[in-house]
């Protein structure tokens, strides 16, 4: 039995989602995931300022931003390289708690360390909005935060663990949402502390 938590319409928060064993075999799958597809640090449009988060991406395409803006590829922006395959553990996470018919083709990695932290912001580039965003957290505990569709409106917290999981779709599918900061120490899931999360996402539309 697992909780499920509605923290506004649409937002979704399962705590403990995975357990520690899953959670490590899933860190086990990430490593050979990032092996293949090197963790590299995204810059903001324009500005090329740097992201506080490394980044990297499996399934068939792969979030990535710099100075051309925010976009879906399916090449390592460095390497190349198509990205790593999705593990069946993200699989079989999007077919219990996507509640949609059709596969997640994106699996944005974020890797936070203690002082990184993420500005609000939509997830607004993928074409077919009516999947929700499924994220998985490991490793210590952040302050997520997330509010409505509009910039400047009333916002919530809620602490994200290792192992929890969180959906946002319909009403709130492109809800604002960001990482106010990193809790440091609260998990032992990574030897060096810091967190990763893992957003799924669905990015075009279905064939008819
Ligand atoms: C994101 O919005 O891309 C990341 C959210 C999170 O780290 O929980
Ligand atoms: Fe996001």
């Amino acid at each position: 039995m697992t909780t499920r938590i509605e923290i506004a319409p649409g937002v979704v928060h399962h705590p403990g989602w995975l357990d520690r064993p899953a959670q490590e075999a899933l860190l086990a799958d990430l490593r050979a995931v990032v092996k293949a597809a090197p963790l590299f640090v995204p810059r903001m449009p324009r500005t090329g300022k740097p992201f506080s988060v490394r980044m990297s991406n499996c399934g068939a395409l792969g979030w990535v931003s710099d100075e051309k803006g925010y976009r879906y590829q399916p090449a390592h922006p460095e390497t190349g390289e198509p990205w790593p395959a999705m593990p069946d553990a993200l699989l079989a996470a999007w077919q219990a708690l996507g509640s949609y018919p059709h596969p997640p083709e994106a699996c944005l990695i974020n890797l936070y360390d203690a002082t990184a932290k993420m500005s609000l912001h939509q997830d607004r580039d993928e074409d077919d909005l009516n999947a929700p965003v499924l994220s998985l957290s490991l490793g210590d505990t952040a302050v997520f935060r997330v509010g409505g569709t509009s910039r400047g409106g009333r916002t919530v917290s809620l602490k994200l663990q290792s192992g929890d999981a969180l959906s946002f779709g319909g009403p709130a599918r492109l809800a604002f949402h960001g990482i106010d900061r990193i809790i440091a120490g609260t998990s032992t899931l990574l030897p060096q502390g810091g967190r990763i999360n893992l957003t799924l996402r669905r990015v075009t539309r279905p064939p008819p």
